[in-house]
């Protein structure tokens, strides 16, 4: 069969075909990908099952997690290989309370070594699982530690240097939510109902079925089919007047300006680290790799409103900001909501209590210059720690992209607040507790990151830019917190 035909035979039993074949399958193109108004919509949103856990006799709640290696229907010509956590493709969704001790016996059963990172969350150095915490096929790795932060939307994913954008590509990645009495009050919470868990990732397929792993792109591998959830083309029933939607922006290199197709209102409730301090109405909203946000979108009966991902600035020059998918316009995901609805309250007027991070408090000041893949003109050296900071402290980092490409800035193992991005504050749907922060050409943004309280001279933590292959091009750095 040549090739042509087997890709055509490929297309014709997918809702992507009709984009696939509009932008042909040289990505990277400097022609935009526009899937909006053309997508059927012809499958159920899949929905990552909650991780089932036992209490282990030190009270300790327990999870399972195995990677391991599988294959997924995606297309029904061609099946792809994948890689997951429990299964084919991504992993289950980890739950688990403020104050909880979780352990979680993470077995690798994959051909390649990999580490289990829990993006966001305050641990130990030691658990979590950066470069350093290797699992070697067939190995275990037992993390443990005690949930102590807000109520959030959290994420796991691999995390070998020089690796992790081919292991997450692959399907590597789930979510972990911790909840917390109190806040969530007034909200949508129930799993998969009105509560909904929402992995955003893009992929491109090779004509055998398999997942392109490389690019050349420059800001990283960018697919011209997304999948929520694993899902393409998906649709989500809705039976409730109110739903909130836990956004994370799992993909590599995608940038998603969310919106709807009718260009309602909708209200973000939340951002990488918890609730804000009250809702915020906005029209778009942009999440760079890595971020997270809950929003809340309230429908009429019958209704069929489709999230969206508009065209955006990154700041780079036309060319490179289509080449990075910033002119892109993309149908993700179509509500359909019953004849009658439940009905829902309307939001409560606070959410969380603001961050308790002192914004006037005079912190020590760090600054950080993002260029050609440098942090402060060094490449990542596993051997090297960049910085020592206390352990609880709170200090103030600049971060400038000098680059003329488009980066972020993650921090492990702490969240932070954005003070300012080029002296202006940050809008308000981005004023609350982060990790993540989305870094245009030539922007700084100011963050006061409050640090872990965990102590340990020798393991460090990361920084890096969450186009992930710009951290394993080595765009990312070490700290100790002592
Ligand atoms: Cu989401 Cu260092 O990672
Ligand atoms: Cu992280
Ligand atoms: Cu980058």
């Amino acid at each position: 069969m040549s090739p042509l035909v087997s890709r055509r035979t490929f297309l014709l039993g997918t809702g992507a075909g009709a984009t696939l074949m509009l932008t042909g399958c040289t990505l990277g193109n400097a022609e935009a990908l526009s899937t909006a108004g053309t997508v059927d919509f012809a499958n159920a949103l899949g929905i990552p099952p909650l991780a089932p856990s036992t209490i282990a006799s030190d009270g300790a709640r327990l999870f399972q997690l195995t990677a391991e290696a599988g294959s997924s229907l995606f297309h029904p010509a061609a099946p792809t290989p994948t890689w997951g956590y429990n299964g084919a493709f991504l992993g289950p969704t980890l739950r688990a309370r403020r104050g909880e001790k979780v352990r979680v016996a993470v077995h690798n059963a994959l051909p390649d070594p990999t580490t289990v990172h829990w993006h966001g969350m305050q641990v130990p150095a030691a658990y979590d699982g950066s470069a350093h915490q290797v699992i070697a096929p067939g190995a275990e790795w037992i993390p443990e530690w005690t949930i102590d932060q807000p109520a959030a939307t959290l994420w796991y994913h691999p995390h070998v240097h020089g690796k992790s954008e081919e292991q997450m590509t692959r399907g590597l990645t789930g979510m972990f939510i911790v909840d917390e009495e109190g806040p969530d009050q007034g909200l949508p919470t129930e799993y998969g109902v009105d509560d909904i868990p929402l992995i955003l990732q893009d992929r491109a397929f090779a004509d055998d079925g398999s997942f392109q792993l490389t690019s050349d792109t420059p800001t990283g591998l960018l697919g011209d089919t997304m999948l929520i959830n694993g899902s393409i083309n998906p649709y989500l029933l809705v039976r409730t007047e109110a739903v909130r939607l836990r956004i994370l922006n799992a993909a590599t290199a995608r940038v998603f300006n969310f919106g709807f197709s009718d260009d309602r209102t909708f209200t973000v409730i939340g951002t990488d680290g918890g609730l804000l301090p009250a809702p915020v109405p906005v029209e778009r909203l942009m999440l760079s790799p890595g971020e997270r946000a809950e929003i809340v979108v309230r429908f009429k009966a019958g209704e069929r409103p489709v999230l969206q991902s508009l065209p955006q600035e990154l700041g780079m020059s036309g060319e490179l900001n289509i080449r990075a998918g910033g002119n892109d316009s993309l149908d993700l995901l179509q509500f359909r909501a019953a004849a009658k609805l439940a009905t829902a309250p309307g939001l409560p007027a606070s959410l969380a209590t603001p961050a308790s991070l002192d914004l006037e408090e005079p912190a020590l000041i760090r600054g950080f210059i993002l260029k050609d893949m440098y942090i402060n003109g060094k490449l990542m050296d596993m051997s090297r720690i960049d910085e020592t900071v206390g352990a609880g402290t709170v200090e103030t980092w600049n971060v400038s992209n000098t680059d003329n490409l488009a980066h972020n800035f993650h921090v492990h193992g702490a969240q932070f607040r954005i003070l300012d991005i080029d002296g202006i504050d940050p809008q308000p749907e981005f004023g609350g507790w982060k990790d993540t922060v989305f870094l245009p050409v030539r922007a700084t943004a100011r963050i006061r990151i409050k640090f872990s309280p965990y102590a340990d001279p020798t393991t460090p933590y990361m920084y890096h830019c969450h186009f992930i292959r710009h951290a394993d091009m080595g765009m990312m750095g070490q700290f100790t917190t002592v």
